[in-house]
């Protein structure tokens, strides 16, 4: 009987709850004159360091040596992708940045010695919000891009419209914190134990700042108690501090984080921050899209780049867009270095075009999950970087199984029926899709390697180059090899990745630890079974092509012999019983500079339906059922896949919903341990939850015929956003309630905050105020935040024009404040110029997109009483100035009559183009005018 496919427990299972699974920082009882480390942190998110004396520490008893810079014998610094991460700034770079290390007897010996540093620093300005970091150009990369069609029949959509989102970072809040230790071994090596994703990056910084060779530096990782992305890169820091320690003192180092220290000290889920703009068919088609991606990477590259890839390749989630620009940019902040978090910058991409998705049906007043499926990808159709996106049809397949399972259109009744007869409390149900791509987006990465090695008795010890992180990579690989080997599982012992053992590995990361390693312990296996059969063959008298194993027994033509004999009998014919695996993906390319190729190897889909309860008082929430159904072709290890689909989507939802980080004006996190930080608990998963396997899902190419699994569930999180929205819209009555908007994380207090904006629209004829009337003494006083909130709409749309005069405060008179924010117009770049002009609707246009002002103004100058006929003619007209120059006509209506608009729009349609570009901008410096005259 084979072991793939049975719902084996985790390798671990038992030691993780007896507490006999051992983890890095237990192993520190075994060493000897252990020296505890501990950081000299700086006050200041931006500050020149300019003294550091260190000689007072060593005067507090136990107290060994204080590391500095003068202790570097390689490279001080351990940034990953660029060297921009020194290991003791002279420049810090975020609040509590390591200047320096203690090391001593005890940890308590360490604190103290930290303590006695004296370090003064010259306080510089921080660039603390993306917002800042855009005004003052501070990126960490150039821009990156993917686009693909003529984005301008975007003009002629039935429905245009555009927002902005923020979504927030999140922290990795893996139960065991980042720690190692090292030693210099009999032979003089320096051997490190860190709980690290990425062992041969580890070794690789580690010999870079101790100045070795490789080949004298060992790295193990026993296991680690989480790692969720941020052990990718993030561990080798401490690695390399633990090894400078031992290589200084000559005595063992330890290096672990506490919780307050990991939180303030390693990087987060980035935080982001979308603008689109989107053209939609009456129907629902998704005609052209727009986005502009930025994130906050923080004060180091780190995996930034990448992340911000894979964003751009995710930004159509399950969506065919025929024409598509996505820019990325990476803000560069004085905070943590952002980092890999679970997805990689694929989540925050899907949310926000899962955002336009809601967005355009609640405009067009068509029910959400009828736009998603209108827009899904048909197969054959190709990504906007140029993928054919292979198994489409199984992405319908999911949504209409999905569907019936979970009872989708009935439950919808329910829950209108339930809202109808409920003022106060309402229910949302949602259905979201997730694709997403398998491989690292850097080809080169995409190597597996093993080590696997047969004894005499027929044990078997296998290494490779994966870590075991709690995904259950280490059962699925005892799986591969004891059906590989046709032995029972006890017979297979899983070794500890080590890189003297499997050298130049990647990252156990991109959710393809078992396609990678997997295959490549497959590859060792089947090279020692095949040399196996030839000696089999000879005792069994057949050809070796019929030699099957299986049970712990070599058999062929009714004739048998155990295992282990056979392996005995090979010895002593002098055949080798071990192998090295090797795995590369095939046919996986992709041009950055072109923006094409085939990045994945392939997608991994499915969906999932969530339902929820809000509280119109409170904004509090209760999950009541999610369904999720999700291709994992054929599951290698169903207890590990139901394990890692629950667990991942319950870290999106705790993403999505409560996880909020918070950093202060001076760069300081506010959310720095669990009592600020509220992560998803028992009471956060959802009272119903099913999860089911697309059946019958076999993947061509993969190992087992199997899926990676680990980190598309979270993405499935979105139906809980989405569901969360649906309930809020229902706290509106009015026909034609308004889009719900709210950024992420949906934390009760936005959810209620949303609620009370859906609410004020309940009554056709009291509406939110454009503005709140504010004078200009207030606005004087707002901060930033306020100021845009107040003065946002001023120029359709384009919240960035207030964001950008903020800093020019105080305004003496209404006319300073216009002419600074028109001035701020002139100056900003032609893409953006004609993002301001694009967000004005057509004169005349009657769809829900347009904003409270417009509509006003338009009703103003009477253009909302106009006959059928002059409404269709003004209709032409507007199309045809479109067409001819590619946004609006505009023109500030405020007293002036239908014959006076339509007027100049027959005359200045016949204009050059340069020249109504121009007069566009002026007229909307007009509208700006008549708005902060009225609005302030
Ligand atoms: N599951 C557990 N229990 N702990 C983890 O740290 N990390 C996730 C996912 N599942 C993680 C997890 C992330 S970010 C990735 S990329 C994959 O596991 C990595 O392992 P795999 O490639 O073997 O799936
Ligand atoms: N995914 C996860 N981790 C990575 C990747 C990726 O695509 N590239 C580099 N590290
Ligand atoms: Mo996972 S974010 O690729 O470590």
């Amino acid at each position: 009987m084979t072991l793939v496919g049975r719902p084996v427990p985790h390798e671990s299972a038992r030691g993780h709850v007896t507490g006999e699974a051992l983890y890095t920082d237990d192993l520190l009882g075994r060493l000897p004159g252990l020296l505890h480390a501990w950081p000299v942190l700086a006050p200041h998110a931006h500050a020149r360091l300019v003294r550091l004396d260190v000689s007072a520490a060593t005067n507090e008893p136990g107290v060994l040596t204080v590391l500095t810079a003068d202790d570097v014998r390689g490279e001080g610094d351990t940034g990953p992708t660029r060297h921009d991460e020194p290991l003791f700034p002279a420049e810090v770079m975020f609040h509590r940045q390591p200047v320096a290390w203690a090391l001593a007897d005890t940890l308590e010996g360490a604190r103290r010695g930290a303590a006695r540093v004296v370090a003064e620093y010259e306080e510089l300005p921080a660039i603390l919000t993306i917002q800042d970091a855009i005004a003052g150009e501070s990126f960490l990369a150039p821009p990156l891009r993917l686009a693909r069609g003529d984005l301008g029949v975007m003009t002629t959509s039935a429905l245009r419209f555009e927002g902005e989102l923020s979504i927030g970072g999140q922290e990795h809040f893996y139960l065991e914190t980042q720690s190692a230790l090292a030693w210099i071994d009999e032979t003089g090596g320096v051997v490190v134990q860190s709980s690290t994703q990425h062992p041969s990056e580890t070794q690789e910084i580690v010999a870079r700042v101790l100045g070795l060779a490789r080949h004298q530096v060992t790295v193990e990782c026993l296991r680690m108690g989480g790692a969720f992305g941020g052990k990718e890169t993030q561990a080798n820091t401490w690695a390399a501090i633990a090894a400078l320690g031992a290589a200084k003192t000559g005595r063992p180092v330890r290096v672990r984080l506490t919780r307050a220290l990991d939180m303030s000290l390693t990087g987060k889920r980035h935080p982001y921050l979308a603008r689109y703009v989107a053209g939609f068919s009456a129907t629902g088609e998704l005609e052209a899209v727009r986005l502009w991606l930025w994130s906050d990477g923080g004060w180091s590259l780190d995996l930034s780049e990448p992340i911000m890839w894979r964003s751009l390749f995710h930004c159509d989630n399950a969506y065919h867009l025929p024409a598509v620009e996505a820019i990325g940019r990476v803000c560069r902040t004085h905070k943590t270095s952002q980092t890999a978090f679970r997805g990689f910058g694929g989540p925050q991409a899907m949310v926000v075009i899962e955002e336009v998705m809601t967005q355009a049906a609640h405009r067009l007043g068509l029910p959400p999950h009828v736009v998603r499926e209108r827009n899904f990808y048909r197969e054959s159709d190709t990504t906007q970087y140029g993928q054919t996106v292979e198994g489409a049809d199984r992405l319908r397949t999911i949504w209409s199984t999905l569907g019936e399972t979970s009872a989708f259109e009935r439950r919808r009744a329910q829950v209108d029926a339930f809202n109808r007869a409920h003022l106060h409390v309402k229910r949302g149900l949602a259905i979201t899709p997730a694709k997403f791509g398998i491989s690292f987006t850097a080809a080169f990465y995409n190597q597996g390697s093993a080590l696997v090695l047969v004894y005499r008795d027929g044990s078997v010890q296998v290494n490779h180059g994966g870590t075991e992180m709690g995904q259950g990579l280490f059962t699925k690989i005892r799986q591969i090899a004891a059906d590989s080997l046709g032995v029972p599982a006890e017979w297979i012992r899983l070794m500890p990745t080590r890189t003297d053992k499997v050298p130049n590995t990647s990252a156990t990361a991109a959710s393809a630890g078992t396609d990678l390693n997997g295959a490549a312990v497959d590859d060792a296996c089947r090279q020692i079974a095949g040399r196996l059969s030839a000696v089999a063959a000879g005792h069994l008298d057949c050809d070796p092509s019929a030699v099957r194993f299986a049970g712990g027994v070599v058999s062929a033509r009714g004739r048998s012999i155990p295992f282990a004999d056979l392996c005995e009998s090979a010895y002593r014919e002098r055949v080798p019983l071990f192998a090295q695996g090797f795995y590369r993906t095939p046919d996986i390319h992709f041009d950055p500079a072109a923006g094409r190729g085939r990045p994945f190897h392939y997608f991994a889909y499915g969906a999932a339906v969530s339902e929820v309860e809000v509280d119109g008082f409170t904004g509090a929430y209760r999950f009541l059922r999610t369904d999720i159904l999700q291709d994992v072709g054929d599951s290698i290890s169903p207890v590990i896949d139901r394990g890692q689909i629950e667990g991942g989507f319950v870290q999106g939802v705790g993403w999505l919903t409560l996880e909020e980080l918070l950093w202060d004006d001076r760069g300081r996190l506010a959310t720095g341990g669990a009592s600020t930080y509220k992560l998803p608990s028992w009471t956060e998963v959802p009272e119903i939850f099913q999860v089911d396997f697309l059946p019958r899902a076999a993947q061509p190419g993969v190992i087992s015929g199997s899926k990676a699994v680990g980190e598309p569930p979270l993405m499935l999180a979105i139906s809980v956003r989405e569901a969360l929205r649906d309930a809020v819209k229902s706290f509106s009555t009015g026909s034609n309630s308004p889009p719900v908007t709210f950024d992420s994380p949906a934390t009760p207090e936005r959810i209620f905050f949303a609620i009370q904006e859906a609410r004020l629209r309940n009554t056709p004829t009291a509406r939110m105020p454009a503005a709140p009337a504010t004078g200009l003494a207030r606005l004087n006083a707002a901060d930033c935040a306020d100021f845009v909130a107040a003065l946002g709409w001023v120029f359709e749309g384009s919240p960035w024009v207030a964001e950008r005069v903020w800093s020019q405060r105080p305004f003496t008179s209404l006319e300073a404040l216009h002419t600074s924010m028109v001035s701020e117009v002139a100056r900003a770049s032609r893409e953006e110029q004609l993002q301001l002009l694009c967000a004005h609707p057509d004169l005349g246009e009657r769809a829900r997109a347009m904003s409270d002002a417009s509509l006003d103004e338009q009703a103003g100058a009477g253009l909302g009483g106009l006959s059928p006929e002059g409404h269709r003619g003004l209709q032409e007209l507007n199309a045809e100035y479109r067409r001819k120059f590619g946004f609006p006509f505009l023109y500030a209506v405020k007293g002036s009559t239908p014959d006076q608009i339509l007027d100049a729009l027959v005359r200045r349609l016949p204009r050059s183009g340069e020249e109504e570009f121009a007069e566009a901008l002026a007229q909307v410096s007009r509208i700006a005018r008549f708005r902060l005259e009225e609005g302030v």
